[in-house]
């Protein structure tokens, strides 16, 4: 057998996506097939720190693909927060003779992941995270499955609230990000949509708008409400309050985070997993790879943090206008 080419590690850290497992995947096959040796880290950074690291094997992660969460588990790590607890790591990494660190996960594990770089680790980030509110990248593993997901769930409630005649608040995730409550709202055709980015706080205009409806002939109504401005248990009670309405709140939670990837999430995270090996291969550093105008690219960690990703503007105009259906109705 011919000498390695080197020895890539692979974690998933913060909330686990849906395509995570198929982005592992695609590293360990692809670092296998380019002659390297690729170790599976679990729990994230502390399995770093507690050295839970193995060498993976092409079988190892068959029948992975086509399941949800990360079967290398993740964790938001309190010792690697700290600035010992990243030096260690990055001490353990290069005892272990680490080339290359690839990171799967959102905002925060990219934080850490830049931060080690600093200490001279080699680290390739993957986005895998569902709020999809990662500047340099318009398509983060696992936003697709969550907005599917969430659609589904809205529209269950869509035809329950249509029967009781009521009003739906329905909360998604996006921690503090409003993709997923807008892709839902325009998907589930949404008679309000909340997002932080957007919404002015001004819930007279909001109440108005939903007796307004009701008047013009709206039996039921929907309004998503993003988790940045949550609290939608007391924002169906005020609905209810002052319209008369039977409201009801529903937080979809943890659900919209698990379930078997779609088949976008399974072919980007695929596809991005084995980019990350490719851009080790090409003798890059420091490297987040993500999708730029339908393209997999890569975009140096320091440029990638210095990046601002906001809603998009016509996206949230398409949804007002689609979601407000009085004026049709009078
Ligand atoms: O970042 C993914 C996410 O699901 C956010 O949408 C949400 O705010 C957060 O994680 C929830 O985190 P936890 O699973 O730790 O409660």
């Amino acid at each position: 057998m011919s000498e390695s080419k080197g020895k890539i590690a692979v974690l998933t850290s913060g909330g686990d996506a849906p395509g995570m497992n198929a982005a592992v995947r695609a590293v360990v096959r692809t670092g296998i097939a380019r002659g390297y040796e690729v170790y599976g880290v679990r729990r994230g950074y502390n399995g770093i720190l507690n050295k839970e690291i193995q060498l993976m094997t092409f079988h190892d992660v068959s029948e992975k693909l086509q399941h949800g969460g990360t079967f290398l588990f993740t964790a938001r790590s309190a010792e690697f927060g700290k600035d010992e607890g990243k030096q260690k790591a990055a001490k353990i990494c290069k005892e272990l003779g680490i080339d290359a660190l690839i990171v799967i996960g959102g905002d925060g594990s990219f934080k850490g992941a830049r931060d080690l770089s600093k200490y001279g680790v080699n680290v390739i980030g993957l986005p895998g995270t569902i709020d999809l509110d990662i500047a340099y990248t318009e398509y983060t593993i696992g936003f697709d499955t969550a907005v599917n997901t969430a659609m589904e769930a809205i529209d269950r409630l869509r035809e329950t609230s249509n029967s009781h005649e009521r009003c739906s608040v329905v909360e998604v995730m996006g921690r503090s990000a409003g993709y997923i409550a807008l892709w839902c709202g325009i998907a589930n055709g949404a008679e309000q949509i909340l997002i932080p980015e957007k919404f002015d706080n001004n819930y007279d205009k909001l109440i108005a708008q939903i007796k307004e409806n009701r008047e013009a002939g709206m039996t039921h109504q929907v309004i998503v409400n993003a988790e940045g401005i949550g609290h939608s248990h007391e924002l169906a009670e005020k609905i209810e309050a002052a319209t008369g309405i039977e409201t009801r709140a529903t937080v979809i939670g943890h659900l919209q985070r698990g379930g078997s990837p779609t088949a976008r999430d399974r072919v980007n995270a695929s596809v991005m997993g084995a980019y990350a090996v490719d851009t080790i291969e090409r003798g890059l550093k420091n490297r987040l790879i993500g999708y730029k105008d339908g393209h997999v690219y890569d975009v140096d960690i320091d440029e990638a943090f210095a990046m601002k990703k906001s809603i998009d503007d016509y996206e949230y105009e398409v949804a007002s206008i689609l979601g407000t259906r009085c004026d049709y109705l009078k």
